[in-house]
């Protein structure tokens, strides 16, 4: 575990509450996640689509533990609604270079809260015919919806505090603190 004043070096002062998943237990998480996706596809081809910017680190992580043949592209999703909620309209800002016709799709998100995003780039990617189409969640906060088929791939059922690190931000910060903090 970092000392209180090494946290507070890479948050440049700034106060987190607790750390809530520290750098071995992620490694551990993500490990048993990429043994769990290499027996889920014995076969086919398999293409791991990160959603950004969010899964960067996790991804990057996750891929160099499944052992099998597989490709990487990324998405970047934009929503529109309320402007606070991610109820709205999903739109993609970038979109896979390659086609998901056929193959077996693993959507890499750092956070489950309400499962809107999810449940809207499902739909989305679901029209171009995958051969399947499943999602790989790093923290899943389940109290907040209903429950998700979809999400196969679990890591941690997290808390509903505000959670930062690995990839998770807020307002843009503290995405590159390799443990994951409780903010509020
Ligand atoms: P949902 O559409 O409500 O499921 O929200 C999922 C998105 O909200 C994630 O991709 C994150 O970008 C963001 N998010 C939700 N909870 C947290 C959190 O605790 N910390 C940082 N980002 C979060
Ligand atoms: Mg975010």
């Amino acid at each position: 575990m970092p000392t209180a004043a090494e946290v507070l070096r890479r948050t440049g002062g700034r106060t987190i509450k607790s750390i809530v998943y520290d750098e071995g237990t992620i490694a551990a998480k993500v490990a048993e996640l990429g043994q769990q996706i290499t027996e889920a596809y014995p076969d086919g081809d398999l293409l791991v689509l990160g959603l950004l910017k969010g899964s960067f680190i996790f991804l990057g992580d996750l891929v160099r533990k499944i052992e099998r043949p597989l490709q990487v592209d990324f998405l970047v999703a934009s929503s529109y609604g309320t402007g606070t909620t991610t109820s709205g309209t999903v739109r993609l800002l970038y979109d896979p270079e390659t086609t998901l016709e056929g193959k077996h799709i693993v959507l890499v998100e750092d956070i489950v809260d309400s499962g809107n995003t999810v449940r809207k780039l499902i739909e989305l990617l679901s029209e171009r015919r995958p051969a399947s189409l499943a999602v790989c969640a790093l923290l899943d906060k389940v109290a907040m919806h209903a429950p998700m088929p979809e999400v196969a791939f679990v890591g941690f059922q997290a808390p509903t505090a505000f959670l930062v690190g690995y990839g998770l931000d807020h307002a843009e910060d503290f995405r590159h603190l390799p443990f994951i903090a409780d903010l509020t």
